[in-house]
């Protein structure tokens, strides 16, 4: 495995890889890698004949009281992991590299960028949207790899690629869990073991909207409230928001007849989870 830290370098290297024929495929990420991290990097493996991941603690997608300062950073087992899974490339540029003194220019998706998780933290997807079309120049790759687990983060990286055209596959995978449920998360690393338990909560209340769902109930107000009623049995979990949307727009539905995305975001103690189920619509 290379690493490299230049976006010059980086693009080079990429290029030298498709030009000997290689298809790439290119998995963005903030480093404390898990299993759900590798089960993208395995997909990508999977799809196409090399595979590059970035780490990047990217500071313009953390709100001014979030924890950029104390997010986890695990670069030499980042490293040592990503070697065993075959990746050819990883890119690990510092801060100065993706965002040059002075640096004024940024990618914003009007609308989805507003709504869901956007609602709770201004300013995110603005940082988000910029970072990853920055990775994409400097990664230029076949296929771009993102987990279902941030289903608002995948609808803006669809719609940036789509508005912007940009020429990049987007590619999404589901979401990797604990064996009680838990979707797996690098903040997860924060709950203390009472916390940890409480967390099961966030799966655990879309599981029953799920039942519900396959009951025959279609009611968004309704399933959102079978939702609630689990939460309120764990008083240590304060729920920020249960949407019940669509996928691609991150509107409220009204019924659930389509596609339609059921979104949790949860304060367990201090940390903040997310979690989601897809629910088929009318298909079983
Ligand atoms: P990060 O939180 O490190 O996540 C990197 C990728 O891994 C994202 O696409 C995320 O959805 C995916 N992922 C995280 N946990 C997962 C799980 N349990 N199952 C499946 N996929 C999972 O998301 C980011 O970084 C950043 O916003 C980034 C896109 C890198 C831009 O800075």
């Amino acid at each position: 495995m290379h690493t490299l830290t230049t976006i010059s370098g980086m693009r080079a290297a990429c290029d030298a890889l498709r030009r000997s024929g290689k298809t790439l495929g290119f998995v963005p990420t903030m480093g404390a890698l898990h299993e759900g991290h590798l089960s993208l990097v395995r997909a990508a493996r999977a799809q196409c004949d090399a595979v590059a991941v970035s780490v990047f603690v990217n500071p313009a997608q953390f709100g001014p009281n979030e924890d950029f300062s104390r997010y986890p950073r695990q670069l030499e087992n980042d490293s040592q992991m990503l070697a065993a899974e075959g990746v050819a490339l990883m890119f690990t540029p510092g801060v100065e590299e993706m965002y040059p003194p002075g640096a004024a220019t940024f990618v914003e998706v009007e609308g989805l960028s507003e709504r869901n998780e956007g609602r709770m933290r201004p300013g995110h997807f603005r940082g988000v949207a910029t970072v990853v079309s920055k990775l994409f120049h400097a990664v230029p790759a076949d296929k771009a790899y993102f987990g279902q687990k941030d289903a608002a983060q995948c609808a803006v990286i669809r719609k940036m690629v789509r508005d912007l055209a940009l020429p990049v596959e987007v590619v999404v995978c589901p979401i990797v869990r604990e064996p009680d449920g838990l979707a797996m998360s690098s903040r997860n690393a924060y709950l203390t073991a009472e916390e940890r338990q409480w967390a099961t909560v966030l799966f655990r209340a879309l599981t029953e909207v799920r039942r519900s769902f396959d009951a025959g109930e279609r009611n968004a107000s309704r399933l959102a409230e079978t939702a609630r009623a689990i939460f309120a049995q764990v008083p240590g979990v304060v729920p920020d928001y249960i949407e019940v949307l669509d996928p691609d727009t991150l509107l409220p539905v009204d019924v659930a007849d389509r596609p339609t995305l059921v979104s949790v975001a949860a304060r367990v103690g201090s940390p903040r989870l997310l979690d989601n189920i897809v629910l088929p619509g009318r298909a079983p």
